[in-house]
This record gives structure tokens, sequence and C-alpha cells, in this order.
């Protein structure tokens, strides 16, 4: 006898058989999307109409001509002008299981049944018990103290909420510390910790930040001691005044840039030292390498404060340890995620850990491996034209004619014309292209065929 009228509900043999039924309508009609394609030149009337109008609403032009049929077949996505392509960015890191992924579909189905469409911090429903569970263990299983979580629907927000319990509890210091060129989202607050100009012209300042050089695998110790060197003296400049320091412990939007144990326990000894907490920013580096968490990989554990995450978790969130508990009155947010969200997350985490694709042998390793082996391939052939390339795990970046940025962007453009999604990252003279593979879904022949597709692009800019 079902316990609730939900369990009963949600347990209704009616609805086992439309899920089936969804399920085998899906397979059948995904299965067909075997491979890139040019669009159907009858939508293309009608789909330039669609990206005019969305320009238009939305105030301008999107970055690629990309709006979605709404089907995919692993790493390959239909466009609403039926052509397919292979998504190697995945919306900067969301779809980690791919397209039409029909056990993130199932998940979402039982999520959207479900009684209201949002979740929030005042009504929750039983799910998001599950999903807390799962982040804090996951994050806590070789000894960091990061066990408490608070859900939030952004990166950036994730961010925010961070910063908010590191200043309070470090109140009244007003500074914190974040690495060079690192990016932490687009907020008011996040605006002045993303180290980049272009994304605060014209907006009032809100936090103070100091910027420490990011480590240099080509001058390892110089790297580091340049480091340690920048964060005394900023802290003997304003001595008590630093609360934190965020840091990308993979540079994602700067290109996958990757740090070192050694340098990053250098600066937080300092950190220690001066009591300014540690904030690691896993936004994009959850479940990328052969750990679920980079500090994991780092071996940073015990060192960690306060982690946020986003992107690949489906659910943003901010986990810290007791030391960092907010007082009452500081968080709440209307929205944590969606129904649908939220049983998605907890989903598309378990097979994060149980799918394959951490540890040494893992398949995100093993991606890694393939992709490099044959973009270096390429850069042999055409160094001129190819450095690289750079990363971790399924984060992956090349530089292009030597870190030209105008050149870089007009490869991302044409290779988007030829099937391939990557983005654009870093800036000019060190601008690289990147990818952010889905890997439960992408094979090595996947791999093949889009590095094809690479050096078929490479070769036609000038
Ligand atoms: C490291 C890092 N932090 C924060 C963010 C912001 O996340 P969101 O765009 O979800 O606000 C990003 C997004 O790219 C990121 O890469």
């Amino acid at each position: 006898m079902a316990k609730t009228i939900a369990d009963g509900f949600f347990q209704d043999p009616r609805l086992e058989k439309a899920k089936q039924l969804i399920k085998e309508a899906l397979t059948e009609h995904q299965k067909t999307i075997t491979g890139v394609k040019p669009g159907n030149p009858e939508l293309k009337e009608s789909y330039d109409a669609l990206l005019k109008k969305v320009a238009e609403f939305r105030g301008g032009a999107l970055f690629y001509n990309y709006l979605g049929s709404g089907i995919g077949n692993g790493p390959l996505v239909e466009l609403g002008d039926g052509s397919v392509k292979y998504d190697f960015i995945t919306g900067i890191g969301v779809h980690s299981m791919g397209h039409s992924h029909p056990g993130v579909i199932e998940a979402q189905i039982n999520g959207a049944i479900s009684n209201t469409v949002m979740n929030g911090h005042l009504q929750q429903n039983v799910d998001t018990a599950k999903l807390l569970e799962l982040f804090s263990k996951q994050a806590c299983k070789y000894g960091a103290g990061v066990k408490n979580v608070f859900l939030t629907t952004s990166g950036a927000m994730a961010n925010e909420n961070a910063f908010k319990m590191i200043f309070q509890k470090r109140n009244p210091a007003s500074r914190f510390f974040a690495f060079e060129k690192c990016f932490a989202g687009r907020t008011l607050g996040m605006a002045w910790v993303t180290d980049k100009g272009a994304y605060r012209v014209g907006l009032p300042k809100t936090v103070d930040v100091d910027y420490i050089p990011f480590y240099d695998a080509n001058n390892h110790q110089a790297s580091i001691d340049a480091a340690v060197k920048a964060m005394k003296k900023y802290i003997t400049r304003f001595p008590g005044h630093h609360a934190g320091f965020i840091m990308e412990l993979i540079q994602g939007e700067n290109g996958s840039w990757v740090g070192h144990t050694e340098f990053f326990e250098a600066l937080i000894a300092v950190c220690k030292e001066n009591n300014i907490s540690v904030m690691v920013d896993e936004v994009q580096t959850f479940g990328r390498t052969s750990e679920l968490f980079a500090f994991q990989y780092f071996k940073l554990d015990k060192h960690v404060d306060v982690v946020s995450v986003g992107k690949n978790s489906q659910v943003c969130a901010t986990l810290y340890n007791d030391e960092h508990k907010p007082k009452p009155g500081l968080m709440s947010q209307t929205f944590t995620g969606s129904a649908s969200q939220i049983a998605a997350a907890y989903y598309v985490i378990n097979e994060m850990v149980n799918g394959g694709l951490l540890g040494e042998n893992g398949k995100n390793n093993r991606l890694h491996n393939h992709f490099k082996k044959n973009l270096e391939k390429i850069a042999q052939k055409y160094p001129e034209k190819l450095q690289g390339p750079y990363g971790v795990g399924v984060m992956v970046g090349m530089s292009l004619f030597k870190g030209d940025e105008p050149k870089s962007k007009a490869f991302t453009m044409k290779l988007f014309e030829n099937g391939v999604l990557s983005f654009l990252a870093g800036g000019h003279p060190t601008a690289r292209v990147r990818f952010l593979m889905p890997a439960l879904v992408t094979e090595e022949k996947h791999i093949d065929e889009v590095c094809a597709i690479i050096e078929k692009t490479l070769l036609e800019i000038e």
C-alpha cells in the first residue's frame, strides 16, 4: 500500500506505460540522427526569420545561429533548420549527458508530473533531500568539511552566496583575492571579481578584489614564488582587510589553464596564516577531471572552506563548512530549481559518479588523451596554425594562430558552419578555442570525426 497519495500516483502502472511509450518514440526518432548534416534548404527562410525575431526581441543577435529543434542523439544535436552538429561545448558545459538522453528525459518527466514547476527554499519537495545528501557526501568523501549545501539558480548566484557567507564570517574584512583572468559570473558583485574590464564597463564598484597571477607550468617554482609574493604584498598593504580567496583551479573561460597542487597549497598556507577563507569556484570544473570535484583532483580537501558548483550539476549550489554557516536572515531564495531540474541533477550526478567517468582510467581521462593525441597530430602538421592542446579531462583548449583573437573567432564561426560547436576563450593575444565535451555520450569515433572537421576548417582560415 502506498504511504502517500503521491507514491500511489508516481507508481501508477499507467505512468510507467506512458514513459515507456515516450522512450520508444524518442529512441526511434533520435536514432535517425547519425552524423553532421547541413540545414534543409526548405527551412532556411523560416529559420532565418526566427533568428531575426530572437535578435530583435532579445536586443541583439545570438553568438551562433543556434536555435535547437528539441532533439539530439548523444553528442549530436539537431537545430531548427534541420542541420545536425557535434555539440562539443554543451551550452558552455551544461549538457554533460549530451542531447535527448533517455535517462535524463525520464528524470525530467518524473519532475514535470510533480505538483509544481519550481521548488524554493520555503517549499521544496522530498527529492531535494536526496540531492543535498548526494552533493554533501560526494564533496566530503575524502575528508573535506564542506558538508552543508545551499541550492541556487546560477553559478554566479552560487558565488554570490559564497561571498556573503565569507564576508559575514570575516566581517569587517571587505576585500577578496582572486586569480588574474578568472571568471566568476556576471552579477553586479561577480562583475568585479571576473577579471575582464569589458564586463564591468559602466557598473558601480561593489567588491574590492586583489588579483594574484595564475600558475605557469613552464615556470613552476617561479610562478609559485611570484604568486605568494604578490599575495603577501597585498596583505601588507591592506592588513586584516582580506576576507577570502576565490580560486578557479582550472581556468575555464580563460581557455583551460591548469593549476598545480603545490601552487595552491603555497597560497592556501598564506590564507590560513591570515584568517582568509579558501573558496573554490567549481562551476566549470565540476565533473570534468578524474574526480567529481577539482579540489579532490588537486587534493585540497583539507583546506576548502566554501565551494560553488554549477553547469554540469544542473542545479547550482554553494557547499560550506560549519565555520561558515550564515546567520539567520543572510540567505534565502524564492527558487532553488525546477522539479525537473532537481530530478535531472540527481540522475546526472549519479551517472557521473557511477558511469565510469571518474578515476585515473575513467572516461574523462580517456577522452582527453584521445582528443589530445588527435590535436597534437594536427599541431605537428600545421605548427603555425595550431598550438597545444591544453587542459585536463574533458576541458580541452587549443591556441590558433598563436592566440590571434579575430582569427580564433573566425575559426569558431567556420567550425560551427562545418558542424562542430566550440567556444572562444581568453583574449588577444592569448585567445584559445575550447571544448567541453558531453563525456558520458562521447566516444573516440566522435572525437575522430570532430578532429577531421577541425583540420578541414583550419585550412579554410587564412
Ligand atoms: C568558473 C565559473 N564561475 C562562475 C560562472 C558563472 O556561472 P553562471 O553563468 O551559471 O552564472 C561560470 C560560467 O561560465 C564559470 O565558468
